[in-house]
């Protein structure tokens, strides 16, 4: 559908053109003044400039012209030369009727693109901490706004499953057990398929391989040369690796399940090792990678860089692989296999400059031509109250699993208390609730800005929260089962024009929903739409409050009240749905 402004500026534009004036002047914009009028024009201030003539006699030659609009009333020029204006009733309330009548409100997506999101990236053998969550929840929204906007999107969690932690891990298995058939070189037969050590044990054993590491040469040592036994395919160190995936992929599917965060690949930088020695070959035979300094490196620096951009490094000095040639090595993995016309990651925003080098190196090697669309999303920090990192009460590190637990349980205990739910309700509906707190917490601010994770704020019914917009979706449905259950039939409730203030302020908020979603993917910004959503929630609030609805004696009015409603609802649900959440039927 055509967006509402553009419909508006079309007839401004006209109104220009017959009063004898450029009609590229004609652009209406939301008003920045809502008390004075709905919408404006600021063409005839430029057309000042271009026709010498004082923008007011313009501007009142356009009013003159748009007198008789059937978008458009109340028009006026205002000096030294604006145009004021409100939308007609009926044209809106038509609208707003066509958007409720068109697959996604009129939202028109354009070529189906394949898109690849890279985002999870766990490292195996360590449990999910706080840090994990913005990958998580900004990663499976990004990649629903995708789909959302008609697009072909597949999440790989790209794990970590191959470095020195790994060589680590394993280290400190044969530290405790020696005598494991995966250590004995000699040994030819069939390996066990359960794995010697548990979860739990796990993440006791990585932070201990990692402290002695760091304090002992030989230990490292010992680590490095397991890491190498592992890579290069050491039979009984890639079965205990095998079986340290299982379990911990496992761990990881159970804990992303519990943030309704899922991925369609479960690769690693594993899944590439056998491509690296290809691609590099390809890189030397290119021309594009040379030695330097004993490393084999690819130059990446443009010369309009204002900043130092340092070479990409391919292979070290003593021939090892890095974090880099594994992302490298994944990009022509993923053109061979799935070709996607756009790769978004999510990381930290630390990594900002490794990925313009990982980016252009690819492009500059050929790993994909100019038309693939690298793109990144660099979060920031998820902090406590104090500023700092965020931390248990105890200053550990905060697992996300515990995070989530707390606010379950914080939900929970509202959920059982004074209200009719059963155990069971309660239980399911505390964990809706819990979700959309976490994640519109996360999600409503901008992605690379560093945020305070604050339990109670995100929590409350009240003010900008997930638990706010879930309540408004609550009220809306509680008041169509009302009216149902009194005899109404919701599917054929009717939209007349607005009568009421309110009314028209949420009429026009649902106008707003389809730039607002193409701005959302245009900048890959999820807190558009929970800025969105939060205004929307307040203008369906403000109508509420203001409006008597099940009281309404005049049929045909409340059925427009309730046709209102029940647009406004979906528009929040398929909203929420983007996000990664989901309202409950009560709460
Ligand atoms: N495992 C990495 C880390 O912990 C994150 C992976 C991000 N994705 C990527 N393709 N590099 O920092």
């Amino acid at each position: 559908m055509e967006k509402i402004l553009d419909s508006i500026s079309k007839e401004i534009a006209k109104a220009f053109e017959a009063a004898g004036y450029d009609a590229n002047l004609g652009r209406a914009t939301w008003s920045n003044r809502p008390d004075l009028c709905e919408i404006q024009c600021n063409g005839a201030m430029a057309g000042a400039k271009l026709y010498k003539k004082a923008p007011i006699m313009i501007a009142n030659e356009v009013a003159a012209k748009l007198a008789d609009s059937k978008a458009i009333k109340d028009v006026e020029a205002v000096n030294p030369g604006f145009l004021n204006m409100n939308m007609s009733d009926e044209f809106l309330a038509q609208y707003v009727e066509q958007m409720s009548n068109a697959d996604k409100f009129g939202l028109e997506t354009g070529d189906k693109k394949k898109i690849v999101i890279d985002y999870g990236g766990p490292n195996v053998a360590k449990p999910l901490h706080v840090g994990h969550l913005r990958s998580a929840v900004i990663g499976q929204c990004v990649k629903n706004l995708c789909r959302y906007m008609g697009h072909e999107a597949i999440g790989d969690i790209h794990l970590g499953d191959w470095g020195l932690q790994m060589g680590l891990v394993i280290t400190e298995i044969k530290e405790r057990m020696p005598d494991l058939i995966f250590f004995d070189d000699s040994f030819e037969g069939e390996y066990p398929t359960e794995s010697p050590v548990t979860v739990t044990e796990l993440e006791e054993i990585y932070p201990t391989a990692s402290g002695k590491s760091k304090e002992d040469p030989e230990y490292k040592a010992k680590a490095m040369d397991a890491t190498f036994k592992l890579q290069s395919g050491v039979r009984g160190y890639r079965a205990l690796w095998k079986l340290i995936m299982n379990i911990s992929v496992a761990d990881l599917k159970k804990n992303y399940d519990n943030l309704a965060v899922d991925f369609e690949l479960w690769n690693g930088e594993s899944s590439v090792h056998d491509l690296i020695p290809g691609m590099v070959q390809d890189m030397k035979d290119g021309g594009y990678a040379y030695i330097s300094e004993g490393a084999l490196v690819v130059d990446v620096k443009e010369e309009i860089d204002t900043k130092e951009v340092p070479p990409c490094m391919i292979l070290k000095s003593d021939g090892a692989s890095l974090y880099n040639t594994t992302d490298l090595a994944t990009i022509l993995d993923r053109m061979n296999t799935i070709k996607p016309d756009r790769i978004i990651y999510l990381t930290d925003k630390r990594q900002n400059l490794y990925f313009e080098q990982v980016f252009r190196c690819a492009k500059k090697t050929k790993l994909v031509d100019e038309t693939t669309d690298l793109s990144h999303i660099g979060f920031g920090t998820v902090n406590g109250k104090d500023g700092h990192a965020f931390k248990t009460r105890e200053g550990g590190v905060m697992r996300l699993e515990k995070l989530i637990e707390e606010i379950n349980d914080k939900m929970y205990a509202k959920m059982s208390d004074g209200r009719e739910l059963s155990e069971e309700e309660a239980v399911s509906t505390s964990k809706k609730i819990a979700m959309a707190a976490i994640k519109y917490g996360d999600l409503s601010n901008q992605p690379a800005k560093d945020y305070i994770f604050d339990i109670d704020k995100f929590t409350s019914f009240e003010g900008d929260t997930g638990p706010y917009i879930l309540y408004t979706i609550v009220r809306i449905k509680s008041i169509l089962a009302k009216y149902e259950a009194n005899g109404g039939v919701v599917a054929d409730a009717k939209l007349l024009a607005p009568e009421s203030k309110q009314q028209k302020n949420l009429m026009l908020e649902i106008t707003k929903f389809i730039s607002m979603m193409e701005s959302a993917y245009e900048e890959l910004a999820p807190n558009r739409i929970c800025s969105y959503i939060y205004d929307l929630a307040n203008c369906f609030n403000g109508f509420y409050h203001e409006t008597k609805i099940m009281a309404e004696e005049d049929k045909a009015k409340q059925a427009s009240y309730i046709a209102l409603l029940v647009i406004c609802k979906n528009v929040l649900e398929d909203c929420i749905g983007v996000l990664g959440f989901e309202a409950p039927d009560r709460m």
